[in-house]
């Protein structure tokens, strides 16, 4: 089946045509980055804007990257949720008008049901796994038993791992979003030279919060200016890398530990970061787990990784029809409904 998914829950426009679930013949992601730096954060009504002016012709560069007319395309695929409710209907409403002009089937997907299955794009992955999600809206552990069937083992209590990242780097006077700079920057940087907290570490818990080593690092700054400068600001971005990644380690590892299940998928923008990268490739040879992390492209939103599931929805006959909405706040939990009977 080969199907046209769309993308535009947040700051990213993005179309792609996918063979069968996992051939991407074509990927097109236009990202609004550079316009929201300006105000430091998304702005929602500019991005739904945004949207608007580039999906069109977004959808159009998939279908002639990947070599196919509308004529060719056999099922269509849109993020429903969880995002920015504006910048989701531009996706929903071009998806619905496309699947209703062409008498496609039409399919809702979560965006995180998206990024749990990038990976699959890649390469194949056996169910049950443990999922780390980890991106600007979602830091999430979850237990994978197959399409629909999430178990959320831990969540962030407060900010997301790249919330914090963005955040951080508002602090230190980095350009939005900040995530991949403190990366870059930390990569010159001395990791133990700044003792920062691991929240929550040893609480016994699957569950994050990120917050408090935001606030520690203002503090530090406030107390260090010249921290936040020159070859001190790569120990500080360092430190506070090292920080997030050792908590998000330690915490999938309790998570696999606890579940038994030797298998783990990270995902999400922040499964870009080197230093979490590197800890995870430790912690799956330290514990035999077999680790699977998507290439850079796939982890930060993108339309591609929609046709995963998408492809299994829609063989099983699964079909949301014209009356699909945006749902701004949906539960991955409440998808066992769309498996089960
Ligand atoms: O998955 P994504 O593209 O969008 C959301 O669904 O949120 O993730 C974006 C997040 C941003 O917070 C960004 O700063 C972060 O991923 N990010 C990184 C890196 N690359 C992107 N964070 C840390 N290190 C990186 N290399
Ligand atoms: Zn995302």
């Amino acid at each position: 089946m080969r199907l046209l998914t769309i993308e535009s829950s947040c700051d990213e426009t993005s179309a792609a045509v996918v063979q069968d679930g996992e051939k991407v013949l074509s990927n097109v992601i236009a990202s609004q980055e550079a316009v929201h730096a300006l105000y430091g954060g998304v702005v929602p009504e500019i991005a739904s804007r945004k949207h608007l002016e580039v999906v069109l012709p977004v959808i159009e560069e998939a279908l002639s990257r990947a070599s196919v007319t509308l004529e060719g395309i056999e099922g269509v695929a849109v993020t429903q949720g969880p995002g920015l409710a504006g910048a989701l209907l531009v996706g929903i409403s071009v998806a619905k008008a496309l699947a209703y002009a062409r008498n496609l089937p039409l399919v809702g997907i979560h965006h995180i049901e998206g990024h749990l299955f990038a990976v699959f794009l890649e390469k194949q992955v056996a169910f049950p796994f443990v999922a780390l999600v980890v991106s600007g809206g979602h830091t999430h552990l979850y237990q994978v038993d197959g399409f629909g069937i999430y178990k959320t083992l831990g969540q962030t209590r407060d900010d997301a791992a790249g919330e914090a990242f963005d955040k951080v780097a508002k602090i230190l006077g980095l350009p939005y979003p900040g995530g991949a700079l403190i990366d870059k920057l930390a990569s010159r940087g001395d990791p133990n030279s700044i003792r920062l907290p691991r929240p929550l570490l040893h609480d016994g818990s699957h569950n994050f919060s990120f917050s408090g080593l935001k606030t520690a690092v203002l503090q530090f700054v406030r107390k260090n200016p010249a921290s936040a400068e020159g070859v001190a600001l790569h120990d500080l971005c360092a430190s506070f890398q090292a920080a997030v990644c050792e908590v998000l380690v330690e915490k999938t590892r309790a998570a696999l530990r606890d579940t038994g299940i030797e298998r783990l998928v990270v995902a999400g923008g922040v499964a870009c970061n080197s230093g979490l990268r590197q800890g995870m490739n430790d912690l799956a040879r330290q514990t035999g787990t077999e680790l699977f992390i998507p290439s850079p492209l796939l982890c930060t939103d993108n339309a591609a990784m929609l046709a995963v599931s998408a492809d299994f929805y829609l063989r099983s006959g699964l079909r949301s029809g014209l009356q699909l909405d945006a749902k701004t706040v949906w539960s991955l939990d409440s998808l066992a409904e769309r498996v089960q009977g």
